[in-house]
């Protein structure tokens, strides 16, 4: 059994639909941002906190578990900044519950979701894990701390980890029966996917003089179905018995700017897009591109999903209005 601990929120949900056809998985969620309908129906669905020693007891004394994928955490670094509390509370102070409960239950294989958001501003066109981190926001901080733990916990106590930083997740499951659904939506895709349904009256670009070459914001954007994938091979890596504390970059290898995504996704839906030009949103660095050619050579990952087709996903769960 594979417990995995944020399975109703948007990664996590399209991680379990993939898990499913090969483990039995057991869900821990609070609904706090996460929807019960995410969560495919042959998991088993536990509403509770992974902060809550009693919730984690209950499935740690009721099922098997061979390791734990850890998906739960908030994920806004621009509210990270307005109330950190809540970042550390969540992402740090809690994880550290769940960590305890897999000591205590002898589980010691744990898949890590982390974030490019470690690495700051980086200075290189690509970034590998051998770049320097250094977050710059309350919500990258929280996900270093816990890689931190996971250092020593592995040297103490023999936990073994994967820890898997996601570039800019998008797109939807492919069946459409799950997608990004936030409340409120802060992400690029779906906030452009939104006003070309009429949604939105506009879609603000946050900022034009970047130094890149049409001076908007240049991001790796990657399907989920590819992050679920990754976790699925990180997940037999770890169960093969290798010992394994890696970190591995996911990401597409390729940079978008703004203007290219609304491009892009305008030429996908064969609308024309609403654009204002507006100030820099605080916290955003120029260019954020992952070189992902580590997890390629160790585990055999690779994106398979282009940015055409991670908004062709998302356009078609966008169209079901859910
Ligand atoms: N953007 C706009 N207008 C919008 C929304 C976004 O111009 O209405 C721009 C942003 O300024 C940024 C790019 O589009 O340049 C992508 O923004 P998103 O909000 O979609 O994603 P981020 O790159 O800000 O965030 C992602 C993850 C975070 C992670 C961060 C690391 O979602 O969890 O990368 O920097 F922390």
């Amino acid at each position: 059994m594979i417990l995995v601990v944020g399975g109703a929120g948007y990664i996590g949900s399209h991680l379990v639909k993939e898990l499913v056809k090969e483990k039995e998985v057991v869900v821990l969620d609070n609904l706090s941002t996460g929807h019960r309908w995410a969560v495919d129906e042959r998991a088993v669905f536990v509403e509770g906190d992974l902060g809550n020693s009693k919730d984690l007891d209950s499935i740690f004394s009721t099922y098997s578990i061979e390791a734990v994928m850890h998906f739960a955490a908030n994920s806004l670094v621009g509210e990270s900044v307005v109330d950190p509390m809540k970042y550390y509370q969540n992402n740090v102070a809690a994880t550290l519950t769940l960590l305890e409960t897999m000591k205590k239950y002898n589980v010691k294989n744990f898949i890590f979701s982390s974030t490019a958001a470690t690495y700051g501003i980086p200075t290189v066109e690509m970034i590998t894990e051998e770049t320097q981190t250094n977050p710059i926001n309350p919500y990258g901080r929280s996900k270093l701390m816990v890689e931190q733990v996971l250092v020593d916990y592995a040297k103490a106590y023999g936990f073994q980890y994967i820890v898997l930083r996601y570039f800019n997740a998008a797109g939807a499951h492919e069946s459409a029966d799950i997608g990004e659904k936030h409340t409120p939506e802060t992400h690029l895709i779906p906030i452009v996917l939104q006003q070309l349904l009429g949604e939105r009256e506009s879609i603000s670009v946050f900022g034009s003089d970047y130094d890149t070459p049409d001076g908007t914001c240049i991001r790796d954007y990657i399907h989920v179905t590819d992050l679920a994938r990754a976790h699925i091979l990180a997940m037999e890596a770890l169960l093969s018995g290798k010992k394994s504390t890696a970190t591995y970059n996911l990401g597409n290898g390729l940079g978008y700017s703004v203007k290219e995504v609304i491009e892009t996704c305008e030429k996908v839906t064969g609308k024309s897009a609403n654009v204002i030009m507006a100030e820099r949103r605080a916290g955003d660095p120029a260019r954020l591109v992952a070189s992902s050619e580590k997890i390629y050579h160790e585990l055999g990952w690779k994106a398979e999903f282009s940015l055409e087709d991670i908004i062709a996903s998302a356009w078609k769960w966008h169209l079901r209005g859910v």
